[in-house]
């Protein structure tokens, strides 16, 4: 079996996107044996208590986000780096090529019950003579690669690079990720849909509707009986809309007037739109193609309409 480093040698990835991937490869090598190993980790830690040594012994979110901004840090082609834990641009390497944006640990709510979480990760072009969070105001059409790890029962890589869809399983006997599907594709049509239903009265009339239809199955305007899924963590959901197709939304709710949106652009949407879209399907907020919004700051949040294409598209046709 091909191993990602196999894979990426045999590409044509310039060496330093494939050096970039190696290195987020292995954060998520060591982030899955700490999550195997220590939901304790994360548990304790979510008390934000003091071990015996005195130190601070901190949520597993806070532990992955370290453990990747130092990997990050010790990587010359890594310019600066935007992560969901830190509230501002982090500098790296003032001649890198590249930015990396990240969630360090997606479906946090999920480590107290033994459920998926995961990592995400997006890959920008460093521009010359743009620093800060300004070099990453670039869409995500941009993205140079966009990848996930998801730490289940098996923990997998999802992977593009702008040319299709991979996916890795990390084989625990050497530790290695193994190639399991070189064009991972998108079924276009589907009978499951994700939506975190109990917002269900905070949705806009589109949303409203479209579910509405949804859930009048086989005697409604679908003329089908609907499926739904809701893992509570955007990899999670991703990954069994590339495994088996399906609609996945967080969709603009009136829930908290201050917060309309729940999804973060810049290391959620764009790199799961990308990863998505390169399968076969779509990614909108309902009203733009996710990968085409100019970004104006880095830890902002949008609408996430994605999945098979003609579910998503018939979604869309509600809000026109
Ligand atoms: P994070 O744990 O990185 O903050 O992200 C959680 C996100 C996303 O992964 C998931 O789809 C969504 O929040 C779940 O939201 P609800 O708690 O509203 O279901
Ligand atoms: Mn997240
Ligand atoms: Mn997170």
């Amino acid at each position: 079996m091909q191993t990602l480093s196999d894979f990426l040698r045999n590409s044509d990835t310039s060496t330093e996107l494939q050096q970039l991937l190696i290195t987020l490869a292995d954060c998520g090598v060591e982030i899955s044996a700490l999550v195997r190993g220590g939901a304790l980790a994360g548990v304790l830690g979510a008390t934000e208590s003091e071990n015996v040594q005195g130190e601070t012994q901190k949520k597993l979110d806070v532990i992955a986000n370290d453990l990747i901004k130092d990997k990050l840090a010790a990587q010359p082609l890594v310019k600066a780096l935007a992560s969901e834990e830190e509230d501002y641009v982090v500098a790296g390497h003032a001649d890198g090529q590249f930015l990396v944006s990240f969630d360090p640990l997606d479906g946090s709510s999920n480590i107290d019950i033994n459920s998926l979480v995961g990592t995400i990760f997006s890959v920008l072009p460093a521009q010359d003579g743009v620093d800060g969070e300004a070099a990453f105001m670039q869409p995500g059409r941009n993205q140079v690669a966009a990848c996930y790890m998801l730490y289940g029962p098996a923990t997998v890589l999802a992977l593009t690079t702008g040319n299709g869809t991979l996916m890795f399983s990390l084989d625990p006997s050497d530790n290695q990720y193994k190639l399991v599907d070189a064009k991972v594709t998108v079924p276009e049509q589907t009978a499951e849909f994700a939506i975190n239903m109990s917002n269900q009265r905070f949705w806009q009339p589109a949303m409203q509707q479209y579910i509405h239809d949804l859930l009048l199955g086989k005697e409604g305007p679908r003329a089908k009986n609907f499926n739904m899924r809701w893992i509570a963590a955007m990899v999670g959901d991703v990954h069994r809309v590339l495994s088996r197709g399906g609609i996945f939304t967080y969709p603009q709710d009136t829930k908290n007037p201050a917060k309309p949106f729940k999804l973060r652009l810049m290391y959620e949407a764009n790199p799961m739109a990308l990863l998505v879209e390169q399968a076969g399907g779509i990614a909108s907020t309902g009203y733009e193609t996710i990968l085409d919004i100019e970004p104006t700051e880095i830890h902002q949040r949008v609408a996430v309409i994605l999945g098979s294409k003609q579910e998503v598209e018939h979604c869309l046709s509600y809000h026109k």
